[in-house]
């Protein structure tokens, strides 16, 4: 089962010979981090998570992060020892073998385009909000929403993820100047949001502070880890950084740091602000994307911040901060699509590392004669998006992501300990700290919230990796270059040939 294994050296061969410029520094790759991670997690989900867990979701944001901390620590290992594109499930290839590779890939692809569809559905909410009450327009929920959410189809959110994937075939990167700006702009929006909310914090609002149990607050953690969810980008970026040792885990952990405390005194000001307690049916907490809380909040005409799709804008509208509210609205609408646009550059390129490797079709790695992008896997991609978007609730699809994330997350953190135990020897520039420790902590700890995730999340992940073995023992395992003795040593020449080495299988 474990046979298949892509030499490393030769992988390693890839990454000489691209050889990028060692330019980044810890503040670079901090902005990359937080430009990354904040997006629809926290502008969307909070509603989210304080109806699974009322005020007890500062303990999820904090459960959520602290996961997300030691996954971190083990991915920037892999990344530093293993600087070439398609992340976990190349660290995957070269230790665990193929077909651990193959199900940690087909479990990125949820996390990637399911998450782009999710920012999409979280970025339409803000955008709609923002229409209607800045022009005092109703727009019908019918498209508006998806058919989950009491309408037919979200026709934003569609637009959104369509016009990202235009840009992607056409070519566009996010240049670290556009993403220094994007993250002024979040940030900002979550700073006036803060200074805004909690001078108005009243402490009684966080009574009962867990009314649905620690069932609830882990449930929440599950959910919330979506908002984490994306500082792989900094260690991916690994091969470009400047003194990895010390600048990767300062990227990595500063900016889940940052991004923590942020979330704590965001989260700190909805509930003390205007509470966030969860809509209930005797006794029992409503399950965020049922008909059964669309119809409760449409029965309170949504007021009340679990019942929002724009739950810091609503917050600050009904704390009288009317125009501040569009003003946070305007900034997600011009920052999220660039947590769009990484996601799905993310998943082409694993689609893209995929396809060269032989397990997906030759013709997904095909290459736009003008744009030089890998347009075919980007429209197909886009497509699927488009489609999620369209007519699943945000909820679902963050927690549908989170399930292939932390698949991945789990398998990169045994990987690096085999790794280690394997090759000692191996060059590392960046070394986990205290790995005994820190790995068997991010596996328990993705397991664990895999564990709380609801089960139709979990079951959608259960099929979505039977389907992913079918394909595999039925397309991709008599194809694999590694199995028939083919490895590519060179990204550049993606296109051409691969070049026979011995059999290894
Ligand atoms: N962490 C990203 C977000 O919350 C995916 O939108």
């Amino acid at each position: 089962m474990f046979g298949r294994v892509k030499p490393l050296d030769a992988i390693l061969a890839t990454a000489e010979k691209k050889s990028l410029h060692r330019s980044l520094g810890a503040f670079q790759l901090t902005m990359l981090g937080v430009g990354a991670v904040i997006g629809t997690g926290i502008f969307v989900l909070t509603a989210e998570a304080a109806q699974k867990a009322g005020p007890g979701m500062m303990i999820s944001f904090i459960i959520a992060g602290f996961v997300c901390a030691v996954a971190a620590l083990c991915y920037a290992e892999m990344a530093s020892m293993v600087p070439v594109s398609g992340s976990a499930y190349t660290y995957s290839y070269a230790v665990m073998g193929e077909l651990i590779a193959w199900m940690v890939g087909w479990a990125l692809i949820l996390e990637y385009a399911v998450a782009a569809g999710a920012v999409s559905v979280g970025w339409s909410g803000y955008v709609v909000g923002l229409i209607e009450n800045a022009f005092s327009i109703d727009i019908p929920d019918l498209l508006v929403r998806g058919p989950y959410d009491g309408g037919l189809v979200n026709l934003p959110a569609m637009l959104i993820a369509g016009l990202v994937t235009w840009l992607l075939v056409i070519g566009t990167k996010e240049s670290a100047t556009v993403n220094a700006v994007l993250v002024a702009i979040k940030v900002s929006a979550l700073t006036l949001f803060i200074i805004l909310a909690l001078p108005v914090m009243n402490m009684e609002k966080f009574e009962p502070f867990a009314p649905l149990g620690f069932g609830g607050i882990g449930a929440a953690a599950a959910s919330i880890f979506f908002a984490y969810v994306g500082f792989d980008a900094v260690s991916t970026a690994a091969e470009e950084t400047k003194n990895p040792q010390r600048n990767m885990p300062i990227g990595l952990i500063g900016s889940l740091a940052i991004c923590t405390v942020f979330y704590l005194l965001v989260a700190a000001g909805v509930i003390g602000s205007v509470g966030a307690q969860p809509q209930m049916a005797n006794g029992i907490g409503l399950e965020p994307g049922s008909a059964e809380l669309t119809a409760q909040c449409a029965a309170i005409a949504d007021q009340a911040v679990v019942c929002s799709k724009e739950a810091l804008a609503w917050t600050l509208r009904e704390i009288g901060w009317p125009q501040i509210g569009n003003l946070v609205g305007l900034a997600a609408g011009l920052a999220l699509p660039s947590v769009i646009l990484m996601m799905m550059f993310g998943q082409t390129r694993i689609f893209f590392v995929m396809s060269r490797d032989g397990l997906l079709p030759a013709s997904f790695s095909k290459i736009h004669p003008r744009y030089n992008t890998p347009h075919v896997i980007t429209i197909i991609t886009g497509v699927f998006v488009a489609l999620f978007a369209a007519f699943f609730p945000v909820g679902l699809l963050a927690n549908i992501s989170n399930s292939g994330t932390l698949f991945a997350f789990a398998a990169v953190s045994i990987a690096v300990l085999v790794i280690r135990r394997r090759e000692p020897g191996r060059h590392r520039p960046f070394r986990t700290p205290a790995i005994y420790l820190t790995s068997p902590l991010a596996f328990l700890g993705c397991a664990y919230l895999f564990y709380k995730l609801d089960e139709k999340s979990q079951l959608l992940f259960v099929i979505w990796a039977v389907v992913g073995l079918v394909v595999y023992y039925a397309y991709s395992r008599s194809r694999s270059h590694v199995g028939r003795g083919l490895v590519e040593v060179h990204e550049a020449d993606a296109d051409a040939p691969p070049q026979p080495v011995p059999p290894i299988d």
